[in-house]
């Protein structure tokens, strides 16, 4: 979604600020823009054309002016449509002052009413235009922008994160934020304001994380930080745990391709240390200790989309051998309940980006409430890490793609790991059982190359299935969170509607939409419900679908029953959604690709949803 920088005292802040927009451009964009300050005027360029307006920014670099200082934005489209107007950075109505916003300004309709009556003219539809008319008030009330910025943040409710300049203070940048993410960083020369780490990382790797509604006033080569109450803060620096060239492609047709092929990499990663080869665990990070973790009554799993499906694929474990009763629920919905929570529930977020606005606020919610948290996330010194009593590392590196696919798997090994440390704290495992589950998690990896080994064989499958409209995912237990993750994919890659579902469940309703027309895609690996899941392969064939069968290799009885086949390694129940999921992810990828369908950007989506 939406993404910030800006930069201070370099001899090409427009060049600066352009690469950073590039490397920002994977969390998803429809419109950007730049404005710098040259001589003591503002010049700005914005431009909406998508997938292109970056483009079209880079080709204006030769005409920039000769500028110190400038702010840049990528903005996705919520409060009006993705038009130049609308597009970031705002300025006031002098034209002196320019801010970029990512977030909701909850009250700007308040706002700008006042403003209105005030007689300022806006000239966008966006709720953040307001906050340079109120920077611009304050202002002329007297204030420099340091103090203008505090002032006006005070008025301000919602989520935002924001980034001001003036050209009345050529080399000045003043950023705050709450709720939202954003950091400072600083080189002995330049001075630097960004939404995500990664923009900034060819720059420096001295950054530091701005606390909720702290003011961090940036000039070149220095940092000045004061909470809410206006006393100085120490910075907290940040640690960076990845390089620049983690985020290239390296040769793969696009991001995706090239990150389901890292998947037994980014498990290998996130396993290293934490297993043990008597099958005890190690988890570091995790800092709560264990006769706490011991004590747990109950763990609820707060999560969206594919981190929602790698809790459900979690749950078992956590239930089976930590013996501990286990919820999986989706943030957006859990934040507004009024959920029975005490000391003794754990609640265990799981966000690749450890920012997405509805678990991140779950999980305040969920803290407030008393529980003890913990946040499985890629993305050291995320906002949710740093919100939560202990953290899980998943080490899969940058994932670009907008599709979710090697942090998806991380997120289920290390989630089953966390399972075993729990059952081990709890006493619920013997020694030998719990050797054998660690051998089983440490073999991932392994069976994940295999399956991936098949991607070719996959793709060359998924391509008879290039026209489907309408697919059912079924599976039962295991399988299950791997048909909704399967019918997710396919929905957000490809466009084509598909429903997961549990294959017990059809004969409950959904099986009226079954005729020769559907296609039905069903997770048959083998497990304690396998004969029940065949007899559910017979209703879905007798009605006359085409069945695509996911099964162990070799696997005769599931294949018999299957138009299509597509399988996996065979691997216990327990561990197996991690391999499972993989053949789902070529499809939908093969099927996008089939369809011209961009896999890195598929359409309407962010990867990082900083929005409600
Ligand atoms: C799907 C996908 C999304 C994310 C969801 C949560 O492929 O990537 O469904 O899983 O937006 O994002 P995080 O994990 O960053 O909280």
């Amino acid at each position: 979604m939406c993404g910030i920088i800006g930069v201070t005292g370099s001899d090409d802040p427009f060049g600066l600020i352009l690469d950073g927009l590039t490397l920002l451009e994977y969390r998803g964009y429809d419109s950007a823009g730049v404005a710098l300050v040259t001589g003591r005027e503002l010049w700005r360029r914005r431009s909406a054309i998508r997938g292109e307006s970056i483009g079209e920014l880079l080709r204006l670099g030769p005409t920039a002016p000769v500028a110190r200082a400038g702010i840049g934005h990528t903005r996705w489209a919520t409060h009006g449509a993705p038009t130049e107007h609308n597009a970031h950075p705002h300025v006031d109505c002098t034209g002196r002052v320019a801010v970029v916003h990512n977030g909701i300004i909850e009250n700007h309709r308040e706002i700008a009413a006042k403003l209105d009556a005030e007689g300022h003219t806006r000239t966008s539809e966006t709720d953040s235009e307001v906050v340079a008319h109120l920077v611009e008030a304050e202002l002329a009330s007297g204030a420099d922008l340091f103090e203008a910025v505090q002032r006006c943040a005070k008025v301000l409710r919602g989520d935002f994160a924001l980034a001001f300049m003036s050209a009345d203070e050529p080399e000045v940048l003043v950023a705050t934020r709450r709720s939202s993410p954003l950091i400072v960083g600083r080189t002995d020369s330049i001075g630097l304001v960004s939404s995500d780490i990664s923009a900034v990382l060819g720059t420096t790797r001295e950054l530091y994380a701005i606390g909720d509604d702290e003011v961090a006033e940036v000039r070149p080569g220095s940092i000045r930080i004061v909470d809410a109450e206006g006393s100085t803060v120490d910075p907290v620096p940040l640690r960076v745990s990845w390089g620049v060239r983690a985020a290239l492609r390296e040769g793969y047709e696009d991001f995706m391709s090239k990150e389901i092929h890292e998947q037994p990499r980014a498990l290998a990663d996130t396993l290293v240390g934490r297993i043990l080869p008597e099958g005890t665990t190690e988890l570091e990070e995790l800092e709560i200790p264990a006769e706490e973790l011991a004590s747990i009554g109950r763990v609820i799993v707060i999560a969206c989309g594919s981190s929602y499906h790698a809790g459900l694929a979690g749950r078992a474990a956590l239930e089976s051998w930590a013996k501990v009763p286990c919820t999986v629920e989706i943030a957006s919905e859990f934040r507004y309940r009024d959920p029975v929570i005490d000391a003794s529930t754990l609640v265990l977020a799981i966000s690749q980006s450890g920012e997405t606005v509805d678990t991140f606020h779950a999980l305040r919610e969920a803290k407030r409430r008393g529980a003890r948290t913990i946040v499985l996330t890629n993305v050291v010194d995320s906002l949710m890490a740093r919100e939560a009593d202990g953290v899980l590392y998943t080490r899969a590196g940058p994932e670009i793609g907008v599709a979710s696919t090697k942090c998806h798997t991380a997120q289920i090994v290390l989630l089953q790991v966390f399972a075993l440390h729990l059952a081990l704290i709890r006493r619920q495992l013997t020694p030998e059982q719990a050797a054998v589950i660690g051998a089983r998690i440490a073999s991932l990896p392994g069976l994940v190359e295999r399956a991936v080994g098949q991607f070719d064989t996959y793709r060359a499958t998924a391509e008879q299935l290039a026209e489907v409209n309408d697919v059912f995912f079924l599976g039962r237990g295991h399988g299950y969170p791997v048909a909704l993750e399967g019918a997710l994919k396919l929905k957000e890659l490809a466009y084509v509607r598909a429903e997961g579902y549990p294959a017990g469940e059809m004969k409950h309703g959904p099986i009226s939409l079954i005729d020769r027309h559907a296609v039905v895609v069903v997770v048959a690996t083998r497990g304690a419900l396998f004969e029940k899941l065949l007899a559910n392969i017979e209703e879905v064939r007798a009605r006359g679908a085409t069945v695509v069968v996911l099964c162990d290799e070799g696997d005769e009885e599931a294949g018999e029953l299957a138009d299509i086949v597509l399988e996996v390694p065979a691997v216990d129940e327990m561990v197996a959604a991690a391999v499972c999921v993989v053949p789902f992810q070529v499809l939908a990828y093969a099927i996008a690709r089939a369809r011209g369908n961009d896999v890195d950007r598929p359409r309407n989506l962010a990867k990082v949803v900083t929005v409600e």
